[in-house]
């Protein structure tokens, strides 16, 4: 069993579906709406969890009624949040909308911004406890950046899946065993203005694993060649979360070696979108199993 340390943001999602993007200044009816836990850092420690990983998340929420129901699903999915902190700050939340065949979010950090490095050091000993370390962008740019040193300290890989996107300093990209972005996300990591996303991927040989959506993923063997793991054929209903489940699935998988684990990672984030939320459909390890006999 891998031992997942997730240092991240839980969110509560506030989704809505429209028939498409309303345009600036102008007032649509939406057509559904529904809440739902998310956050990138808890949504792959849930991702990871569902697949077999033992997983611990380092993050923060508000001592409020999201927090309560958020603590509540996590230690359902057997997180281990022994170690969530609670802070006055209202917990984070997105503004969700679905339309077009894809989301737009709008995050407001709250409690997500409370989690500081000294924190970490706090929690040193998850570090010392874990296989792999998985960090994402929605909590402060200096506790992902102690997150990194801490897992170099004790020797695990450092996994970054750098959402939202943002420019990386040197230093924590040096640390990153594994950066996973998509192609914005890794243009914006590098603070590179356009460029071929081939030749991005190229100046982090053996470093990089970039998400395609549909078309799956791409690893920069040290080399400079590239590997592609294609996606998985299945009929989206909701897209968020996809990344995530990615990520949960490669930090669980992380033993198996990179390639497999990318295998894995793409089918579980094609499952992951069968459903609404970014949690729910995450596959739990069996229906991952199911599904790979299927398509084999
Ligand atoms: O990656 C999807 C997540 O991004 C959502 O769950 C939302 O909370 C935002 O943080």
């Amino acid at each position: 069993m891998t031992r997942v340390l997730v240092v991240g943001s839980v969110n509560m999602d506030l989704v809505v579906e429209a028939e498409r993007y309303p345009r600036l200044g102008e007032t649509l009816f939406g057509k559904r709406f529904a809440s739902y836990p998310g956050g990138k850092g808890a949504n792959q420690a849930v991702a990871a969890a569902r697949l077999g990983a033992q997983v611990t998340l380092l993050g923060c929420v508000g001592r409020d009624m999201f927090g309560s129901q958020l603590k509540e699903t996590l230690q359902g999915e057997g997180v281990d949040i022994g170690r969530l902190r609670e802070t006055d700050v209202a917990t984070g939340l997105a503004t969700i909308t679905l339309a077009e065949g894809d989301n737009a979010i709008v995050v407001v950090p709250g409690a997500n911004h409370e989690l500081l490095p000294q924190h970490l050091n706090q929690d040193e000993q998850a570090f010392r406890d874990a296989d792999v370390v998985l960090a994402q962008m929605e909590v402060p740019l200096a506790t992902v950046e102690r997150a990194a040193e801490l897992a170099q300290r004790h020797g695990k890989p450092f996994l970054l899946n750098p959402a939202p996107a943002h420019p990386l300093p040197p230093s924590l990209l040096e640390r990153t065993a594994l950066l996973t972005p998509n192609e914005h996300e890794l243009a914006q990591a590098l603070d590179e203005r356009g460029g071929d996303w081939q030749a991005l991927m190229r100046k982090l040989p053996g470093r990089v694993a970039m998400t395609r959506g549909k078309d799956g993923a791409y690893f920069c063997r040290a080399d400079g060649s590239l590997h592609h793991q294609p996606g998985f054929v299945v009929s989206a209903v909701d897209t968020t979360g996809a990344g995530d489940t990615f990520n949960g699935a490669l930090a669980a998988f992380w033993p198996q070696g990179l390639e497999a684990a990318m295998a894995l990672a793409c089918a579980a984030a094609a499952l992951s979108v069968t459903r609404a939320g970014a949690q729910s459909g995450m596959p739990t390890l069996a229906a991952l199993q199911q599904m790979l006999k299927e398509q084999a």
